[in-house]
């Protein structure tokens, strides 16, 4: 199995996904204390992370982090595109500060899109509905590619510590692969990594909610972070907590530095051996590891170092087009864009595929199959909030109460008053987009 950023497969079978690339699963504990968690979450559409718990850490903690995502403006927005916006939307609730990356660059290498294009595209699509949904410019900022400075840096920069062989193994590059587009995958990191400069909020918990064909990309910027620490923590062979400075400059300063540093977080039995270029904590378990590697990355800074920190990552599930197929701005009839208009998303909706049985008799017989359904996904995915509700919708399909016809209308009832509302905000959107733009 591979995951493709730039292809158009679909991945139906998410377990196996997690297993063959070591993603997390989303479980329950580590979302349930968190101030009324969205329906993606709660549904398991959100069905995987990376290093999630650290943020979860700082949630809880009260500590700041930020969310940072991008969005690649390579076609109309649709329901699928809008389902990292309504997790995003829920951060910002929860204190989360924002930051969006129009990823201009990327369509341009991977896509053949003018800047200029993307441009457009970005603000009169994406930007205009994602305030329209309801995202607040207050700690939000949205900027492109193209014109921040710190991110191409860093990409460049960042890309010291990758070599072809793993972008080829990873992404399956070769020959024929134009170099910007070779280069995406580090603008992406310098996207996902900029955050943590001083000048946009500093070292802090990073949060990459994105689609599960992003995860090539979170690897990446996740290795390069860890490729770049000059500090590294980390449980030794007879089960220890060891310190230990992976750079050769500046090794005895570093472990001064790092005896202060302990000392400040509390820890007392240090035994510093610098021929080793380490210390050893006798007094702490692997479960301070998260706090001392945090503590010590702040300081990296004053040694010339970034310090950042592993960005965590979220992985929806893929909406399913009404055609049975992926959900594609590609092809309109797939997809419920949001700027459909209620007669035009109404009638895709009738024509959807179901999860009804062949025949009206033999549905109230057996009942209709909600889990095959594409119109369920609707009402699962995107418009119905309360859980009790949605249950309803299930059991009556099942039982064989409730009938295909009857239901589509329902959906498409509610997705015409989502529709309405959306198109209704996004009226004022374009006069608000400059308090966004940084
Ligand atoms: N590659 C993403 C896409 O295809 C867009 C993107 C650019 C992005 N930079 C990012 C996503 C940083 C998450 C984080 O949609
Ligand atoms: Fe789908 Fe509704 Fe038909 Fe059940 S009754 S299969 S949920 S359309």
């Amino acid at each position: 199995m591979k995951i493709d950023p730039w292809s158009s497969t679909t991945y139906q079978d998410y377990t196996r996904l997690r297993d063959e690339f070591g993603i997390e699963e989303f479980t329950e504990d580590l979302w349930k204390d968190l101030p009324n968690p969205d329906k993606l979450i709660r549904r398991g559409v959100i069905f995987g992370h990376r290093g999630f718990q650290q943020i979860r850490g700082s949630i809880i903690n009260k500590k700041p982090w930020a969310v940072l995502t991008g969005l690649m403006p390579s076609g109309r927005m649709h329901l699928g595109h809008k389902m990292v916006i309504d997790e995003v939307i829920y951060y910002q609730k929860i204190g989360a500060d924002i930051n969006i990356a129009v990823a201009d660059i990327e369509a341009f290498a991977t896509r053949g899109f003018t800047l200029k294009e993307t441009k457009e595209l970005a603000l009169s699509e994406y930007l205009s509905n994602y305030i329209a949904l309801g995202l607040k410019p207050d700690k939000c900022r949205i900027y492109f590619q193209s014109q921040n400075q710190d991110v191409k840096d860093l990409g460049y920069i960042l890309g010291k510590k990758t070599n072809w062989s793993a972008m080829q193994a990873t992404y399956g590059f070769n020959g024929q692969t134009n170099m910007a587009h070779v280069f995406s995958p580090l603008i992406q990191t310098g996207d996902i990594l900029h955050v943590q400069l001083e000048k946009y909020g500093g070292i802090r918990s990073t949060l990459v909610p994105v689609g599960v064909d992003q995860d090539p990309h979170i690897r990446l910027s996740r290795d390069i972070a860890q490729a770049h620490r000059y500090y590294n923590v980390t449980v030794t062979k007879d089960n220890k907590i060891g310190v230990f400075v992976k750079i050769d400059e500046n090794i005895g300063k570093l472990l001064d530095n790092a005896e202060i540093i302990l000392k400040q977080c509390g820890y007392n039995k240090l035994k510093r051996i610098t021929d080793y270029k380490a210390i050893y904590i006798q007094d702490a378990t692997d479960y301070d590891i998260p706090k001392i590697d945090e503590a010590l990355a702040r300081t990296e800074t004053k040694f010339g170092g970034y310090g950042f920190l592993q960005p965590s990552a979220t992985f929806h599930r893929f909406i399913t087009g009404l055609t049975g197929e992926k959900m594609s701005s590609s092809k309109p009839e797939s997809a419920i864009f949001l700027t459909d208009s209620p007669k035009e998303a109404t009638k895709k909706i009738m024509n959807a595929k179901t999860g009804g049985a062949v025949s009206l008799e033999e549905q109230k017989k057996y009942g209709g199959k909600p889990d095959e359904c594409i119109v369920y996904e609707l009402f699962l995915y995107q418009l119905i909030d309360d859980d009790k509700e949605l249950q309803e919708i299930y059991n009556s399909c099942k039982s064989g109460e409730k009938m295909c016809g009857q239901c589509k209308k329902h959906a498409a009832q509610l997705m015409e008053n989502l529709l309405n509302d959306i198109q209704e905000k996004r009226k004022n959107a374009p006069e608000k987009i400059k308090q966004y733009l940084s």
